[in-house]
């Protein structure tokens, strides 16, 4: 295992590029399973992540091979098991995507449950709701989700919150279904959107997708395709904080601005200034940090993925901030690191008071998660001294080359095997 090392100190400064996006690269990568004809999917990240994804796929019989540094090809025309098995669930969440693909390609589907994860319980009650109400017989055995269905019946699914996961596994479960499906109160994310604008190009008929009710009029068979992944808006968050917490100057090149709202808005309101020109993003602060409340919501509110790499940004506001997490019930873990680093933060139930501004000083600490790792590293371009962090496999399960990537825009840092694992 390796671990970070970063120097402190230094404002950020530069032209930066994403990569694309981890949560819309995942599902549409499952879509492979809906037919038997090839996909092209350019803009993928090289991640853990995706590797997960891509060795689950092969497990169930796809074809998946890198044709460019980016670019995937996949071919599920041998793909002919139903099976997904706990190895691979239960490293990545996201891999319970596969259940509504394999029910709409085998009428069948064996899936194990993800159990625990850092952030929280994340159940999947409502993946299950979704796909029972399509008409599969659905049961909990030995830890896998059973479920098979002659033939799945397009209906009204009405989901308790809109969950992401579970929006994506329904549109794939309807897409071949018989009839009309309608998913209301659904997840909006761009990476849903994603979905179903690359379920569309396969064949697929989805309207609604980006509101709350998503319209899906099954087909008989989706046909190969090709997609080219939307950028990560969480790695364009993560640097527009870093830019904020150093003080620096960075343009964020082809950044989706018109996803970026919620946190453009609150990074303004503690002190950067964010100025959008022709694709690009340009974020820069001189003045001092002010504390501001905020809480995490559904897209388009403000993103639970950029909850910990904030409450970096906000130790070194001249106040004190609130932050309330309202997505993830467990989701401080990172908090409990930056203590250690010398911030001052109390957590009551979902909230956490952030109070500013401290003076940071380098430690060894240890990721938890991967967003709580950006935060960790955030810190660590502030703290005086040196911040090691431990764990860092979580960072490489989302954020491509990062430790390259910043390095470019200035920051001292260097990984390195960590001899302590
Ligand atoms: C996705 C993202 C993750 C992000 C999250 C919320 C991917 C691969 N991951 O995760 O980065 O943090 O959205 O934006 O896209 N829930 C239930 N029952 C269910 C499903 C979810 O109660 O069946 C709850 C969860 O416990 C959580 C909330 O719904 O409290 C939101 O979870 P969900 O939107 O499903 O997150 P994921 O799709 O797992």
């Amino acid at each position: 295992m390796d671990k970070i090392i970063i120097h402190g100190g230094t404002p950020l400064r530069g032209s930066i590029g994403l990569s694309g996006s981890k949560n819309a690269t995942l599902p549409i990568l499952m879509a492979s399973l809906l037919t038997a004809e090839p996909l092209v999917i350019s803009n993928v990240p090289r991640l853990r992540d995706v590797n997960t994804a891509i060795d689950l796929l092969a497990t169930l019989g796809v074809d998946v091979q890198w044709s460019g540094e980016h670019r995937l090809e996949l071919c599920g025309a041998n793909a002919a098991s139903w099976e997904a098995p706990y190895e691979l669930v239960k490293t990545m969440r996201a891999s319970f995507v596969v259940l509504g693909p394999l029910l709409a390609r085998h009428g069948r589907a064996r899936v194990s449950t993800p159990g625990g994860c850092a952030i929280g319980a994340r159940p999947v009650n409502l993946h299950m709701a979704g796909i029972r109400a399509l008409g599969a017989k659905v049961q909990l055995r030995h830890g896998y989700v059973e479920a098979h269905a002659e033939r799945l019946r397009g209906a009204r699914v009405w989901l308790d919150n809109p969950s992401v996961g579970a929006t994506e596994n329904i549109m794939m479960a309807a897409v071949r279904a018989q009839g009309q499906t309608v998913i209301e109160n659904a997840a909006r994310e761009p990476e849903v959107q994603d979905l179903a604008r690359m379920l569309t190009a396969m064949g697929a008929q989805i309207a609604g997708a980006g509101t709350h009710v998503i319209e899906i009029e099954g087909v008989q068979r989706l046909h190969g395709a090709e997609h080219h992944v939307i950028a990560d808006r969480i790695e364009a968050g993560s640097l527009m904080a870093a830019a904020t917490i150093t003080g620096g100057d960075l343009t964020i090149e082809n950044a989706p601005v018109d996803q970026l709202d919620a946190v453009m808005v609150k990074l303004v309101e503690a002190g950067a200034e964010v100025h959008a020109h022709n694709g690009a993003l340009r974020v820069c602060r001189s003045a001092p940090l002010h504390p501001i409340e905020l809480r995490t919501l559904p897209y388009p509110g403000f993103p639970t993925d950029l909850q910990a790499q904030m409450m970096a940004v906000l130790t070194q506001a001249h106040g004190t901030s609130v932050i309330t997490e309202t997505i993830f019930e467990n989701r401080f873990m990172h908090a409990l690191e930056l203590l250690r680093m010398g911030a001052d933060v109390v957590m009551k139930g979902p909230t956490a008071i952030v109070r500013g501004s401290s003076r940071l000083s380098g430690a060894p600490v240890m990721a938890t998660d991967l967003r709580a790792s950006m935060s960790l590293i955030l810190a660590g371009l502030v703290a005086e001294n040196t911040t090691e962090v431990s764990r860092i496999y979580h960072l490489d399960r989302g954020y491509e080359d990062i430790d390259a990537k910043l390095r470019a825009i200035g920051a001292r840092l260097e990984r390195v095997p960590d001899k302590g694992e």
